[in-house]
C-alpha cells in the first residue's frame, strides 16, 4: 500500500493546489473536510498508509467556531502541518493568542531566525504570499518561531518533537518562492513518505479513458467549445476515446467572444475530425441580459442560457451526456466545496441550473490550467492551442461594468484588441498570462481638439502574470508599453480614459466581475 498524506480543508481556495504540488513531488494525499472526525477516517477502510496530516487555509476566523475540529488529528504522534487557518488553529490549541492583527496580502518577504527541519533548504531571505487577517500573536507552548516576516513574528513556528508545524503563508502557491522545498521536506524528510507514481499527462489519459469508456459506454457525447485551452484539450481527449460519430461538438455564438473565435474552432474541428455545430444565440443573451447590473446574477443568467441552449442541441442530436472543460479554477472560485466561501459563481458551475436534460462530465474538473498545457503538449497540439491565453467562457459581458449592451461589448472588444496587439506580439509575451480591458461606468473630463469633452466610460487594462491564475502579479514588465496602448485606445476608440489596475491576486481576482 502506498504513503499518504491527509489534507484537512477548512475551505481555502487553495486547498485543491496543496494537492496538485504534492502530486508533483509524487507524494499521495487525499482531501476530506475539516470537520472529519477521527475515529471515522480511522474505521473505514483506507487504500493508503496515513504518514502526515495537512491542515488547510479556509476563510473564517478560528473564533467563528463554524467548522468543529476533532483534537484527535493533533495527538497521532504524526506530523501535522498547519497552513494559514491551519496553522492558526494549531497554535491555538497549543495556548497561542491569535488576534486580527495587520492583514498581509500577496507578497511578503520572509527572513528565517533559526535553522530548521521544515525549511532546509530555504534561502534565508524568501518571497512568499499570504492571505491574513488574524496572525498568531504570542508563541505556543513548547513551539519556537523559525521565521518571521517585518509584518509578523510567527510566521512559521515548529514542535520538533511532537512534529508539529505551522506557516502562516501558501507554500503550495507558485508565486511563494520556496514552497515546493518547504513541501518536500514536510512529506518526503519529515513524514518519511517514500515518492510514489508522479502525475504524468500519459498516467491521466489512462486513468480517465479507462474512466469515461465505462461511464459513457456506447451513447453520444455533446460538448462545449470554447476556443480555449481547456475544451480543445477536452475535445481532443474525448476524440482520443471515442469514435467521430459518438461525438458533437457545440460552439455557442454568444455575441461576447472576440471575432477570430469562430475560426479558430472551425479549423480546430477540421485538424482533430470532429463534427461541429455552430449555433448563434446572441440576441438571446443581449436580451435576457437588458437591465442586468449585478454581476452575480448576469454569470448566472449567462450559465443558464448556455445549458438551456446546450440542451436543445443534446436533444437534436440524441446525446445522452454533455461535456464541458471546466478546471478546478473555476469550481473552487464557484464555492462548491463544504466550507469554501463563494467568490463568484463561474458561469460554467456555480451558473448551472440546478436540473439538467443530460449527464454532465468534465474531464479536467480536478486539473489546474499548468496541467491542461501539459495535456495539450502531450496530444502534440499547436503551439498557438498549448500557449493560447486565456479567455473567460461568459467573455466581454464580465468586462463591462453594469448593463451589457452591443455598443458596450463593441467598445470593450476594440480596446481588448489592441491590447492584444501590442502585449501578445512583444517581447514580453511569454511572462503574460492575459491582457485585457475592462469598461467601467465613470464620468471624467477630457480635451480634444481644444473642445471640453465629457466622457462616460474609462477602460481599465489590466495585464497579469501568473502560472495558474491562482496567484497572480499585475506586470511591472509592461510598462514600456503602456503609453503605446493608451495613445492607441484614445486614438482608435471613442474612450478618453485610460488606467491600469495595479492590484495582484490576493487580495484581487484576475477579472473584475
Ligand atoms: P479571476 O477573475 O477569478 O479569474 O481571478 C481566474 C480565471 O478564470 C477566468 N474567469 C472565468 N472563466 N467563467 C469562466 O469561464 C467565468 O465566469 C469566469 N470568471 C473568471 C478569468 O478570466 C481567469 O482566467
Amino acid at each position: 500500500m502506498k504513503d499518504g498524506i491527509l489534507v484537512l480543508d477548512f475551505g481555502s481556495q487553495y486547498t485543491h493546489l496543496i494537492k496538485a504540488r504534492l502530486s508533483d513531488l509524487g507524494v499521495y494525499s487525499f482531501i476530506v473536510p475539516a470537520d472529519l472526525p477521527y475515529n471515522q477516517f480511522k474505521n473505514k477502510k483506507q487504500d493508503f498508509i496515513l504518514k502526515g496530516i495537512i491542515l488547510s487555509g479556509g476563510a473564517c476566523s478560528i473564533y467563528d467556531n463554524k467548522i468543529k475540529f476533532d483534537k484527535k488529528w493533533v495527538e497521532l504522534k504524526l506530523p501535522v502541518l498547519g497552513i494559514c487557518y491551519g496553522h492558526q488553529l494549531l497554535a491555538s490549541l497549543f495556548n497561542a493568542e491569535i488576534k486580527e492583527s495587520k492583514p498581509e496580502y500577496g507578497k511578503e518577504e520572509m527572513n528565517i531566525i533559526v535553522e530548521s527541519n521544515l525549511l532546509k533548504g530555504v534561502s534565508k531571505k524568501s518571497i512568499i504570499w499570504m492571505s491574513h487577517r488574524d496572525t498568531v500573536i504570542t508563541l505556543p507552548e513548547n513551539f519556537i518561531q523559525t521565521a518571521c516576516t517585518s509584518n509578523s513574528g510567527n510566521t512559521v513556528i515548529e514542535n520538533n518533537k511532537l512534529h508539529l508545524y505551522g506557516i502562516q503563508f501558501h507554500p503550495e502557491v507558485s508565486h511563494t518562492e520556496s514552497g515546493m522545498q518547504i513541501l518536500k521536506n514536510f512529506t518526503l524528510k519529515i513524514c518519511k513518505i517514500i515518492s510514489v507514481e508522479k502525475w504524468t499527462p500519459e498516467l491521466f489519459i489512462k486513468e480517465t479513458t479507462k474512466k469515461y469508456k465505462e461511464i459513457v459506454k456506447n451513447e453520444r457525447i455533446v460538448f462545449g467549445l470554447s476556443g480555449g485551452v481547456d475544451s480543445m484539450t477536452m475535445a481532443t481527449l474525448l476524440r482520443k476515446i471515442f469514435n467521430k460519430d459518438k461525438l458533437v461538438a457545440i460552439y455557442i455564438d454568444s455575441g461576447f467572444m472576440p471575432d477570430e473565435t469562430v475560426h479558430e474552432v472551425l479549423n480546430f474541428c477540421e485538424l482533430q475530425d470532429i463534427s461541429l455545430v455552430i449555433h448563434n444565440a446572441s440576441d438571446r443573451f443581449f436580451s435576457e441580459l437588458k437591465g442586468v447590473i449585478n454581476p452575480t446574477e448576469k454569470g448566472k443568467i449567462i450559465g443558464k442560457i448556455f445549458i438551456e441552449e446546450f440542451e436543445g442541441i443534446a436533444k437534436k442530436e440524441k446525446a445522452k451526456f454533455f461535456a464541458q472543460g471546466t478546471i478546478w479554477s473555476d469550481v473552487i472560485e464557484s464555492g462548491v466545496t463544504k466550507f469554501s466561501s463563494q467568490i463568484k459563481p463561474h458561469h460554467n458551475v456555480g451558473g448551472l441550473p440546478k436540473k439538467m436534460n443530460f449527464e454532465l462530465i468534465e474531464p479536467l474538473r480536478e486539473l489546474f490550467k499548468d496541467k491542461v498545457r501539459e495535456l495539450a503538449t502531450c496530444f502534440k497540439l499547436p503551439e498557438n492551442i498549448v500557449n493560447k491565453k486565456v479567455f473567460p467562457g461568459p467573455g466581454f459581458a464580465i468586462r463591462i461594468d453594469g448593463e451589457v449592451n452591443p455598443e458596450k461589448v463593441s467598445l470593450v472588444r476594440k480596446c481588448t484588441k489592441i491590447i492584444e496587439d501590442i502585449i501578445y506580439n512583444s517581447k514580453i509575451n511569454s511572462k503574460v498570462w492575459m491582457a485585457f480591458a475592462i469598461l467601467i461606468n465613470v464620468n471624467s473630463l477630457g480635451v480634444k481638439g481644444d473642445q471640453r469633452i465629457e466622457n462616460q466610460y474609462a477602460i481599465v487594462v489590466r495585464v497579469v502574470e501568473s502560472k495558474n491564475s491562482m496567484t497572480v502579479n499585475f506586470s511591472q514588465n509592461v510598462y514600456p508599453y503602456l503609453e503605446e496602448i493608451s495613445s492607441r485606445i484614445v486614438k482608435e476608440t471613442e474612450i478618453g480614459r485610460v488606467v491600469y489596475d495595479i492590484t495582484n491576486k490576493p487580495p484581487a481576482t484576475i477579472e473584475w466581475q
